[in-house]
């Protein structure tokens, strides 16, 4: 169990908190989803989350156990919202074998089929493949860690229509063994598969029904 409790982010370089106060719990297997706007404050809390960036106060629990950023760093999977700029293996088998040396071909195999690229060659780089790729890539990268928090950052972003559906059933997957936690500016499919809520304006984190949403979401009109 995952819990956040009085989180605040107050860089000095900044007038106003970036983040206010945040709390949040989120159980094992569940998916928790975010929903704010352009500079909300979305990235610099999975920063915190993924240890990248230490908190001004307030504290990470996992399991009872309040985490440092180091411990945070091992827990959690962050997937970026922009995954490219992350990439330094010259490949595709590079870029897994990063930090894992040992992986064995079959591991790389069954990571690449996890998230649907198991018919790309693995001596591509990792900077010829296309967004929805590379978002894919940058998640079985995180995959080999076995993170038990994994973070994605807009993981729907730029991906065209069947791209996405892709990626909402394997996401729907992966929350069977881990905690997921999506931040978003644009929620569209990914609230199928939510089970807790919350809007994020201005580092004011509030929770909110995915099921009282979702039925607002407009539904295409049915064919004539
Ligand atoms: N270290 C920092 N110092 C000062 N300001 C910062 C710092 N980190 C982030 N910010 C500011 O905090 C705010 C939130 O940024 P953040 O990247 O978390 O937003 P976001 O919700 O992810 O936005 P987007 O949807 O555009 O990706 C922005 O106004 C940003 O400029
Ligand atoms: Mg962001």
């Amino acid at each position: 169990m995952l819990y956040l409790r009085n989180l605040i982010y107050h860089p000095t370089a900044s007038s106003t908190s970036i983040l206010n106060c945040i709390n949040l719990d989120l159980a094992p297997q569940q998916l928790g989803l975010i929903i704010g706007p352009s500079g909300s404050g979305k990235s610099t809390l999975l920063e915190i989350l993924s240890g990248l960036a230490e908190p001004t106060s307030g504290a990470v629990f996992w399991r009872e156990e309040k985490l440092s950023a180091e411990q945070l760093q091992q827990l959690a999977g962050l997937v970026f919202q922009f995954p490219e700029r992350h990439f330094c293996g010259g490949s595709i088998l590079e870029e897994l074998r990063l930090g894992h040396p040992e992986l064995g071909s079959e591991q790389v195999r069954q990571a690449l089929q996890e998230v649907g690229l198991e018919h790309l060659s693995w001596s591509a780089s990792p900077h010829a493949l296309s967004g929805g790729q590379q978002r894919r890539l940058a998640l079985a990268v995180q995959l080999i860690r076995q993170p038990n928090l994994l973070l994605l950052d807009e993981p729907t972003a730029g991906l065209d229509w069947s791209m996405r559906r892709q990626l909402v059933s394997l996401l729907a997957k992966l929350k069977k063994d881990r905690t997921l936690l999506v931040v978003t500016h644009d929620a569209g499919d990914l609230l199928a598969i939510a089970d807790c809520c919350w809007s994020l304006n201005h580092g004011k984190l509030e929770a909110i029904d995915p099921y009282t949403l979702e039925s607002t979401v407009q539904q295409p009109l049915p064919a004539a």
